[in-house]
């Protein structure tokens, strides 16, 4: 799937815009604090119905406006158009809107053009706590298994209605049925995660070894409660402790995905150029098993990468996305200098877009 055309009404700092896109890599360059991120999040809105970056809704209308629209023209492989347009009232619900038919549920938008973003805000990713992995991983399989999200709600149903419980309350029964509850939710999502993370493995290796120069290795495992046993069982085994502490302790919200570089944690041991790389890749990996999965080539959003890289390792970033594994490109970066040095370079199709304070000049 291609982007050939944005349209902006009012969102963020994009009072009225319109980008025809071309082929393979757009390039946004201009100062910081222009609207490249905010190009980048429309589009994100685009695949995902939501910010990148964690801001509502509302916070994405320009300031002093009532509404935004994020309008956005596609082509599928087979050359087909799709339009899919966003608008957001204050105050009102979102919609998205495919070829002028509203969907019911967002869930079923995802997929249709699917997305890797890469961004500045990543580095929590490795920063923060497990809760952000498993954010990641279930954003990431949600975009080609539905399955998958609707067995994650029901799960997180189930588990803050049993957490609810365990407040108030310490029957048996009660908690059994709960307990079912969590284990038919929780195997299929546990199945699907661990086949993701290893098919990960690998691809990431590849990336961070073609990043890196194979100067250093890494690599990814998933730790879960589910490796130890049937979850039936761990529930009944930590029921006292669980009436005691009146919160579940053992679950699948209890995943966590470790990040590892030559076998010692990436978060304690790696520098900031590393863990960036490992990001990068780790993305780059994502992209490719999207692509499998769905059999459509996500569009892939560079926001700001190439900060704190070193040059031999934009360099060959700037080699691998303009190799054909990869379909349309979007990327960022403050220096038109670097990126006109880069792309001219790499004997890639591109094309170099200005920007200044809420406007794109082409
Ligand atoms: N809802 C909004 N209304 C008006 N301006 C906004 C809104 N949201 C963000 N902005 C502004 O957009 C500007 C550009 O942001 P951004 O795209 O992140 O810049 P950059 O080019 O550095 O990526 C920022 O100054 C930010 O304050
Ligand atoms: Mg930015």
């Amino acid at each position: 799937m291609r982007l050939k055309k944005l349209s902006l009404i009012n969102f963020k700092n994009l009072a009225q815009q319109e980008i025809v896109f071309g082929q393979s890599i757009n390039c946004f360059v201009g100062d910081n604090g222009t609207c490249k991120t905010n190009i980048v999040d429309a589009i994100h809105y685009l695949s995902l119905c939501k910010s990148a970056l964690g801001m509502s809704d509302s916070q994405c209308v320009l300031h002093g406006e009532d509404a935004f629209v994020i309008d956005g023209t596609y082509e599928n492989d087979e050359g087909r158009r799709e339009q899919i347009v966003c608008t957001y009232n204050r105050g009102n619900q979102k919609i998205i809107k495919r070829n002028g038919k509203a969907y019911e549920r967002f869930s079923d938008h995802l997929g249709l053009i699917p997305v890797v973003i890469v961004s500045p805000a990543d580095s929590m990713l490795i920063s923060e706590s497990a809760e952000e992995r498993r954010r990641y991983i279930n954003a990431f399989i949600s975009q080609f298994d539905h399955d998958y999200l609707h067995q994650m709600i029901r799960y997180n149903a189930a588990l803050a209605e049993r957490n609810k419980y365990l407040k108030i309350g310490s029957d048996e029964q009660m908690l059994q049925i709960y307990d079912m509850q969590l284990a038919a939710t929780s195997k299929g999502i546990y199945e699907r995660r661990k086949e993701m993370i290893e098919m990960l493995q690998p691809i990431v290796a590849k990336y961070y070894g073609m990043l890196s120069g194979d100067r250093e290795s890494v690599a990814l495992a998933y730790r879960s409660d589910l490796q130890n046993g049937e979850l039936t069982e761990l529930l009944t085994d930590a029921r006292q402790k669980d009436i005691i502490l009146g919160h579940t302790t053992v679950g699948i919200h209890r995943d966590e995905i470790l990040f590892t570089i030559g076998d010692v944690p990436l978060r304690k041991y790696g520098s900031q150029g590393q863990q960036k790389s490992f990001i990068i890749a780790l993305k780059l990996a994502q992209y490719q098993i999207i692509a499998e999965q769905t059999g459509r080539a996500p569009i892939l959003l560079l926001d700001d990468v190439f900060d704190k890289l070193d040059e031999s390792r934009v360099a060959e970033l700037i080699a691998i996305v303009a190799s054909d594994a990869f379909s349309q490109i979007v990327i960022t970066d403050c220096s038109y200098e670097r990126m006109e040095r880069l792309l001219s370079g790499s004997n890639a199709d591109y094309k170099l877009f200005n920007v200044t304070y809420g406007k794109v000049l082409d």
